[in-house]
């Protein structure tokens, strides 16, 4: 495998082989390389699809990294977030999806190179009794201190879950079925396109994957946003992967891979923020088929 680049700091590459380390105190370099090692392990297209942009001699930036939770304060954005604020990230702007029932909020460090944090939670009490009691059931089951540890944001999946109880999350809500059946991890990572050298738009990148065998996500158009909401953005559709279940093995969608091209602001300074109306149609990017 190519390593791609000096510097460890930057991106998602696989220099950050070998760095991996199992203490309870991790470094911002551990946590992003877990998060990474973690997603591309699960999701196989994710580092195919890394591997072809640097064969094609190109150097990957991540725009951002994307968790999703439920806002039960157990493990709502505010307690996920603790483990990226130890490490220099701060709150920015907050997002409403109000069809989705969902709140999201980004985060972003000290170093403007680094990747952007975003992270969303499910409002609870706007859903039904039937799914708040589900939920419940499963949280009841986190290990005393997983929360509190600084690899919280990538401890998985550390609950019981049936796949009848799967099922009916999803049922009424794919997010809150995707959280049950994966916890807590990247849902996805954003190639920054700006920083590629070898497509000249982000349609150009779109037909190459699509070249390559890489369904994209076409709900609401294959890029969301446009230059005048300074943020384009497309995604390949979740790979579909085998999950254990209480009651069996069965494959469901697991996580996608994310483009993003930004433009500048008037004042000539690259946007940093993202579109609720765009976002909210990538989430269906893990929707059951
Ligand atoms: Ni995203």
């Amino acid at each position: 495998m190519i390593e791609s680049g000096p510097s460890p700091r930057i991106a998602c590459s696989e220099a950050f082989r070998g760095i991996e380390k199992a203490s309870h105190t991790m470094t911002f370099d551990d946590l992003l390389y877990k998060l990474w090692d973690d997603y591309a392990t699960l999701n196989p297209q994710a580092r195919a699809i890394h591997n072809l942009l640097q064969a094609r001699g190109e150097r990957i930036v991540n725009d951002h990294i994307a968790l999703r939770t439920y806002d039960d304060p157990r493990v709502s954005i505010d307690r996920l977030a603790r483990a990226f604020e130890k490490v220099g990230y701060t709150r920015q702007e907050e997002y409403d999806f109000e069809q989705k029932k969902l709140f999201a909020r980004h985060f972003e460090h000290d170093d403007p190179n680094q990747p952007k944090v975003f992270i969303s939670e499910l409002q609870l009490a706007k859903c039904s009794d039937a799914l708040r009691a589900k939920v419940a059931a499963l949280l009841d089951q986190l290990p005393g201190d997983q929360m509190q540890r600084d690899d919280a944001p990538v401890a998985g999946r550390s609950w019981d879950l049936s796949f009848a109880d799967y099922e009916a999350l999803a049922a009424e809500s794919e997010y809150a079925g995707w959280v049950a059946a994966f916890g807590f991890r990247a849902n996805h990572f954003t190639v920054f396109v700006n920083a590629l050298t070898t497509f000249e738009s982000l349609q150009a990148l779109n037909t190459c994957l699509k070249q390559n065998g890489y369904a994209l996500n076409d709900s609401g158009g294959e890029v969301k946003g446009s230059p005048d909401v300074f943020l384009e953005q497309s995604s390949t559709l979740a790979d579909q992967v085998e999950v254990k279940f209480s009651d069996g093995t069965h494959v469901i969608p697991a996580c996608y891979y994310e483009f993003a091209r930004r433009y500048p602001l008037p004042s000539g300074e690259l946007f940093q923020g993202f579109v609720a109306k765009s976002a909210d149609k990538i989430f269906e990017s893990t929707d059951r088929r």
